[in-house]
């Protein structure tokens, strides 16, 4: 009994002394702790990303305003894109498995310029993505944000809901490139087997009025596609001939 109420003795003595060697051991790792403290550590609180600056001459295509889509077949098939795009849980349980909708990220009804807007994306398809490793017309980008964002179901290739989405974004963005470019009348019609296509490929109808102000040079600077071809440098670029180089480090090697 004494034993034991002179160890228990011991234990109770040596216990604030043991606290205390673990405060001096964690010391030099209080700011660590305090910076891994879940309060200051919420999403909402992290820095800043860092953000391009916006120039004072950059310009972002206008689409028409809304109520210019046409009435008629194609003009419905604008109107059911916008619909589904802003209120995607009509395809709840269908194509939908959460509770977004597509403008709940690209915002302004997708057509909001640095968050995806439409009009953009429908200009960048077909394009490779390394996502799924191939290259993707439009409806297939489309597929793939059913598939992930909505984490839903995509709808087959040709369905009418990305039908009806493709035309929307191809509405907006050739719109906007005919108020740009002084084209008047109404923005042309395509068949559904060309609007999910998207409008990066040689053998889109591009209107003539359009077609006329782009420059071909410039596209060739655009990163991944180089047409025309780029001319041969006129100088190699080192005087030090490949062969030369593969001598002098083939010599450097102890074999
Ligand atoms: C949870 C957010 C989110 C939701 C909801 C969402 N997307 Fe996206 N979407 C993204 C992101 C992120 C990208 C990739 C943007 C990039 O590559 O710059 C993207 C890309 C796209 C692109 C290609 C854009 C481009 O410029 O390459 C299209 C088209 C698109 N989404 C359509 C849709 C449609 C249609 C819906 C609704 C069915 C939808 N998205 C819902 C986040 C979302």
């Amino acid at each position: 009994m004494k034993l034991l109420s002179i160890l228990c003795m011991g234990v109770l003595f040596s216990l604030p002394l043991q606290a205390n060697e673990l405060l001096t051991e964690l010391a030099p790792n209080a700011t660590t702790a305090t910076s891994s403290d879940p309060l200051t550590t919420l999403l909402d609180r992290q820095a800043a990303l860092p953000a391009v600056e916006k120039k004072a001459t950059d310009e972002y295509l206008q689409p028409a305003p809304l109520a210019d889509i046409p009435t008629g077949a194609f003009g419905d098939k604008v109107r059911l894109g916008y619909q589904l795009f802003v209120n995607t849980q009509q395809l709840r349980n269908k194509y939908v498995g959460n509770e977004l909708n597509c403008v709940n990220c690209h915002m302004n009804a997708g057509i909001k310029a640095n968050a995806s807007p439409l009009w953009a994306a429908y200009f960048a398809y077909p394009a490779y993505r390394k996502k799924n490793d191939k290259v993707n017309s439009f409806q297939e980008r489309i597929q793939g944000c059913f598939s992930y964002s909505m984490n839903g179901k995509a709808p087959v290739s040709g369905a009418p809901e990305l039908v009806a989405i493709s035309a929307y974004s191809y509405w907006l963005g050739m719109s906007g490139l005919m108020a740009q470019y002084n084209v008047a009348g109404t923005v042309p019609e395509l068949s559904d087997l060309e609007l999910v296509k998207g409008a990066k490929r040689d053998d889109f109808p591009m209107p003539k009025g359009i077609s006329d102000h782009l420059d071909i040079a410039a596209l060739s600077q655009l990163p991944g596609r180089g047409f025309p071809k780029t001319p041969q440098p006129e100088l190699a670029y080192s005087p030090v001939s490949r062969y030369d180089c593969v001598q002098s480090a083939l010599s450097s090697v102890s074999w």
